[in-house]
């Protein structure tokens, strides 16, 4: 039996690289028989926010989100990280057989303080932590966007130290898994760079009316006027609208940036079509999410029941850890 698990942090609002890279697999993947644990991961958060009201807002809102998008609270354990300590103790027992080396030559460390965050200890040992989170659950397959499949390997590794060290089967190795289309799994932003929250460039997948208008608008183009012929793999725009369009269409719209001439579409034509995809696509979910985040006790009962069923499994691999390397 597979055994789904993801997380995702609370650290702002979820943009068009969270939902096709991530959140989309997470939902999508309740279709497939096994088990399905998806964590809002509130500890990872407090590398970056540290302002409590705005990370319990932004748990709310992620959780609010998931629903609206179809997380079904039945088929999914959904929970918030730090209802689950047991993930702690996991992360020191699998720090005691996680070389410096391991961390020192993770890319998102190395992206994050390069982009000039404080490296805290907690940011360097964040994959441990990761490992934690992906091993308490026998997780088999873990749905992430690019970003993420260096901490997937991390935890492989990690899981076999451990094993090896203790002579016993006591975690089950992880596999990440990146969705099916390229474009998904890493989504450009405003200025064309991966889309992060960090980086200030990303899209709020709930935005509408005017907001989203203005947002679209903020795509990175340049003067060259409809006529000119263009490449279509260097108009962001047509990256864009790659991630909402059916194939066909897509490649009708590339064909006719490439052609040029008279009647070939200008970024403006591309914009509306942008923002029709977008409406088509996220609007019965944002509403939705209204109403789940005007129903703020709901989503707390929701997140307290995920949290038990978690917790029933994250205590059973932590004894069986904690046997293994002689700490009972
Ligand atoms: P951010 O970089 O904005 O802080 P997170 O690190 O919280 O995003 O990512 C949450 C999930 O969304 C991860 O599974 C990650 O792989 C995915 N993800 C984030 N950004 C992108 C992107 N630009 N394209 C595809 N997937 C992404
Ligand atoms: N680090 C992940 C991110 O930034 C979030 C995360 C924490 C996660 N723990 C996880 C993802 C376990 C998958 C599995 O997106």
């Amino acid at each position: 039996m597979q055994t789904f698990l993801s997380g995702i942090q609370p650290s702002g609002r979820p943009h068009l690289g969270n939902y096709f890279g991530a959140i989309r697999q997470h939902v999508a993947s309740q279709e497939e028989a096994g088990e399905h644990f998806f964590f809002i991961a509130d500890y990872h958060a407090l590398t970056t926010v540290q302002d409590a009201e705005r990370l319990r807002a932004n748990v709310r809102e992620m959780a609010a989100t998931y629903f609206a998008l179809g997380l079904d609270p039945e088929r999914a354990v959904f929970f918030r990280q730090s209802d689950v300590p047991e993930v702690t103790e996991l992360t020191w027992l699998l720090s005691c057989v996680t070389g410096m080396g391991l961390l020192e030559r993770a890319h998102s460390y190395k992206d994050k303080t390069a982009k000039g965050l404080r490296p805290s200890v907690g940011l360097f040992t964040y994959p441990i932590l990761m490992a934690a989170d992906i091993l308490a659950y026998d997780s088999t397959i873990v749905p992430v966007g690019k970003d993420q499949v260096q901490h997937v390997e991390m935890a492989q590794d990690m899981a076999g130290h451990f094993n090896a060290a203790f002579g016993q089967e006591v975690f089950v190795r992880p596999e990440s898994r990146l969705p099916n289309s390229a474009a998904q799994a890493k989504v450009p932003g405003l200025d064309g760079e991966k889309m992060s929250k960090s980086y200030g460039n990303d899209l709020w997948i709930f935005e509408s009316g005017k907001s989203l208008k203005k947002a679209v608008n903020r795509v990175l183009t340049d003067s060259r006027p409809p006529e000119e012929p263009k490449d279509p793999d260097g108009v962001l725009l047509l990256d864009f609208l790659a991630l909402f369009l059916e194939d066909a269409e897509l490649q009708d719209w590339r064909e006719r940036v490439r052609a040029g001439g008279e009647g070939a579409p200008g970024y403006g034509h591309l914009k509306v079509r942008l923002i029709e995809a977008w409406e088509e696509t996220f609007a019965p979910a944002r509403a939705r999410f209204e109403e789940f985040l005007a129903d703020p006790a709901s989503l707390d009962a929701h997140l307290a029941r995920g949290a038990e069923r978690a917790r029933e499994r994250a205590c059973q691999v932590r004894d069986r850890a904690y046997r293994a390397c002689g700490l009972r």
